[in-house]
């Protein structure tokens, strides 16, 4: 028997025992961190930004923040918190919307927004939320990162993508077979070239489910992605011809897809160009596409890092990581979006 990357990466990652799909936080896990972890600093971040930018794009009417794949909602706690304290009147006008498909997630996530209970929805799909306004501000941090993906290769003009079979031991081998042509299809739809020889990660069914809901959600949006990756012409990225996926299990890094089953987060490297003619198909534009330090520094981090004073030396050390380009600053990448 044979299932294709996709599903073993679907049964791997969001299963009822997958590592998407537990009681336990990103955090608790501790297999790797994100920016929110790093600091509250990267939530009160956004919340001014969304400040500062939002009101005069939405012409002061009210408008929603809709936040994507959120996990124990720390970011949306920074971002409410921050937005409570220093901008009163622009939170009464808000509501903040919480898209996470991890169900069991729910008291975690109400446990961090202890406080702002009357002001959030939380919804395992974007279609069945009921509250986003006509008008909203999505964000998602490492959201499209984690979703399930083809894993394919083209080789002597042709397209092939990976399966796996499970050998008599039970052990998973991959083995390379014939595109599926519903694959190719989008392939060919998205219109990136492929370089010979070059393992690439094509985006799998749920990144297209989601641009369809997107498509039906606000009229108006402004959408800020904060995820690793680079703005590839090819549809392989980087360059190791091996591909960009990879495995992390217990703040270890490895390109092992077939150990630790369920136990460990498998990821790749967005390609921003490639998301950025999805959000073109549903009739957003790009407004800029940066680094994470550059988009971090020239609108205001530093300010607010001197407003809240880090306690320690470690505290800043930490908060750096955000910015550093041997740590987040360049290989975490920021789009803005707006239709
Ligand atoms: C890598 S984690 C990032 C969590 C958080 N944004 C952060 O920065 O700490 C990805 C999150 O997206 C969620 N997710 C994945 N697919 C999703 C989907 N289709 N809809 C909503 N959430 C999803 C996962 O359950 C997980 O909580």
């Amino acid at each position: 028997m044979k299932v294709y990357f996709d599903q073993y990466l679907r049964n791997a990652l969001y299963h009822k025992d997958g590592y998407y799909y537990d009681e336990s936080s990103i955090k608790e896990k501790g297999d790797f961190i994100t920016s929110p972890q790093i600091s509250d600093l990267f939530g009160f971040f956004i919340s001014s930004y969304i400040s500062l930018h939002s009101s005069k794009f939405f012409n002061n009417k009210p408008f929603s923040i809709v936040e994507i794949g959120c996990n124990d909602g720390l970011l949306a706690s920074q971002i409410l918190n921050h937005l409570k304290n220093s901008n009163l009147d622009l939170y009464e006008n808000i509501n903040y919307i919480i898209i996470e498909q991890n169900t069991h997630l729910k008291k975690n996530i109400l446990l961090n927004l202890s406080g702002h209970e009357k002001k959030i929805e939380i919804t395992n799909k974007l279609k069945k939320s009921k509250k986003i306004k006509k008008n909203a501000f999505f964000l998602c941090n490492e959201f499209f990162d984690s979703l399930p993906f083809h894993r394919c290769i083209f080789k002597n003009g042709s397209f092939f993508e990976t399966a796996v079979k499970v050998d008599t031991k039970k052990n998973f081998i991959p083995i390379e077979v014939e595109i599926r042509t519903e694959v190719l299809d989008l392939i060919k739809n998205i219109g990136l070239e492929a370089n010979e020889n070059f393992f690439f990660e094509f985006p799998s069914k749920e990144y297209f489910d989601f641009f369809d809901d997107l498509k039906e959600a606000s009229e108006n949006f402004l959408f800020l992605i904060f995820d690793y990756g680079e703005k590839s012409q090819t549809l392989n990225i980087g360059k190791n011809p091996n591909g960009s996926a990879r495995c992390f299990y217990k703040n270890q890094i490895s390109t092992n897809f077939y150990e630790n089953f369920q136990k460990q987060d498998i990821t790749f490297s967005v390609n921003f160009q490639l998301l950025k003619k999805s959000f073109e198909s549903i009739k957003a534009k790009e407004l800029f596409f940066e680094t994470q330090s550059r988009f971090l520094l020239t609108n205001g981090f530093v300010e607010i890092m001197e407003a809240y004073k880090p306690s320690n030396l470690l505290e800043l050390q930490k908060i750096k990581k955000l910015i550093s380009p041997s740590s987040m600053g360049e290989a975490f990448k920021v789009m803005l979006l707006v239709r």
